[in-house]
């Protein structure tokens, strides 16, 4: 198994450049699901859950070409995927596929919208908390679809086609307003969804679905609206750049010191975070290229944050800020309001020497004059890069072990950081 190895005190200087968003491709990709026609992604990142996912969408018959190399591009460029659903063989999704990965749950409403039923199995607990998935089987029944549970499996029929309704959310979920989406798409008459969520990449998929010949307005607001269309066709779409990955970064230049551009990087896809890393007393510009991240000496302040949905401060960016607030100078308050138990990594950022107390859902990061490298590891992949922020500061050696779970969200990870300056490697077997 795959260990990185970092050695703590390098400045971070020059360009990271920032991949396509996997939590835009995955929903992406699984609305190709909706038309018989051929979908075209470009700037797909590489990473080990769009690789998951095309053996998933494959089992249902879906082929997935990746285009060759083109003259001039490298490895920083994205990859274009040509997904084809032309023939849907299988509507099932099992459960040894699905529990690999639980964004592939969602195949659930493109298929029961496009081939009137489908048995996608539950996804079952996961290492962020409990996961139900009780609001995105709501939101297909408000479209008409009559639900079982069976054996474990989410079967869900309309055999007639599903129809337009209203979906009120009780709670913001993306998972929910990504599948009422797909699903009122192609549903039969109007679809109002209340409480929807605002993530960038709620918007992104609604692009997509609207060159498909969906007609879905308000996607970045609370209120969706769609009017169902009987067929969907191909379209061609550039996944939006990954904020939680600029996030990440803008965090490891704030704990290692130093100057990044993080190219392609757009600030609006996460303000607040931004704002909280300008109020520790980092630098950050907005540039034509993308985001300008500096530190140059001087002490960390300490933060009060609190994690919400879009366009609040992002759960996916809570672990990162939490392995920053270490090294603050004074203490830190970090409230996770998304998932419960998302703190996977206090215990393994406790190993490198850092101060954290949790209560609830409330953690207290009390600020520490060094951090010393040691052997971590952990079991999801924001926690992971957590703890390699920590590594870039702690002295001595750090190992991280699990690296698959960086692998999951994070594309070349060890290069990027490599190419700037980090003392960064990867250990195979
Ligand atoms: C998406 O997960 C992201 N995953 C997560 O990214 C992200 O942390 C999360 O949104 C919140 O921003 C992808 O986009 C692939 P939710 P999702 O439904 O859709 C509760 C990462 O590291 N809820 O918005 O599964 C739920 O328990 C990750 O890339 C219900 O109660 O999250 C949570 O408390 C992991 N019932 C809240 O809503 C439901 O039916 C928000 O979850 C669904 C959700």
């Amino acid at each position: 198994m795959d260990r990185i190895r970092i050695v703590g005190g390098r400045r971070l200087e020059g360009t990271i450049p920032i991949s396509g968003a996997k939590n835009a491709t995955l929903p992406l990709m699984i609305a190709s699901l909706l038309t018989e026609d051929t979908l075209i992604l470009d700037n797909v990142p590489r990473l080990a859950d769009v690789v998951l996912l095309q053996r998933i969408l494959g089992n249902h018959g879906v082929d997935v070409m990746v285009s060759g190399k083109r003259a001039g591009e490298t490895a920083d460029h994205g990859q274009t995927l040509h997904i084809s659903a032309a023939r849907i063989v299988d509507t099932t999704a099992p459960y040894e596929l699905v529990s690999r990965m639980r964004a592939s749950f969602w195949v659930l409403a493109p298929l029961v919208a496009r081939m009137g039923q489908a048995r996608v199995s539950m996804p079952g607990g996961c290492a962020i908390g409990t996961r139900p998935v009780d609001l995105l089987i709501m939101a297909i029944e408000r479209l008409g679809a009559r639900i079982e549970i069976d054996g474990g499996y989410v079967v869900a029929t309309a055999p007639k086609g599903l129809r337009g309704g209203e979906i009120c959310f009780p709670k913001i979920t993306v998972g929910g307003t990504h599948t009422a989406l797909m699903a009122a798409a192609l549903a039969d008459g109007s679809t109002v969804i209340e409480n929807a969520a605002r993530e960038p990449e709620i918007v992104d998929v609604a692009d997509c679905l609207n060159k498909m010949g969906a007609r879905i307005s308000g996607a970045g607001t609370s209120r969706i609206i769609i009017e169902g269309v009987a067929r969907l066709g191909g379209a061609r779409h550039s996944v939006l750049p990954d904020r939680i990955e600029t996030g990440t970064y803008a965090m490891a230049v704030a704990m290692a010191g130093g100057d990044i551009l993080l190219q392609h990087a757009r600030p609006e896809l996460l303000q607040a975070a931004l704002d909280v890393l300008g109020g520790t007393g980092v630098s950050v510009t907005a540039t034509n290229a993308g985001i300008r991240v500096a530190r140059n000496g001087g002490d960390l302040r300490p933060v009060e944050v609190a994690t919400a949905p879009f366009p609040a401060f992002p759960t996916d960016l809570q672990a990162q800020l939490m392995a920053l607030m270490t090294r603050a100078h004074g203490t830190s308050h970090i409230v996770e309001t998304v998932f419960e138990n998302r703190f996977m990594h206090v215990q393994e950022l406790a190993r490198l020497g850092a101060r954290i107390q949790l209560d609830g859902e409330r953690a207290t990061i009390e600020g520490v004059e060094r951090l010393k490298g040691a052997q971590v590891m952990a079991t999801d992949l924001r926690a992971s890069v957590s703890l390699v922020i920590a590594a870039l500061a702690a002295e001595g050696e750090t190992i991280v072990n699990r690296v698959y779970h960086l692998d999951r969200g994070f594309e070349r990870l060890e290069e990027k950081l490599g190419r700037c300056g980090a003392a960064i490697e990867r250990l195979t077997g």
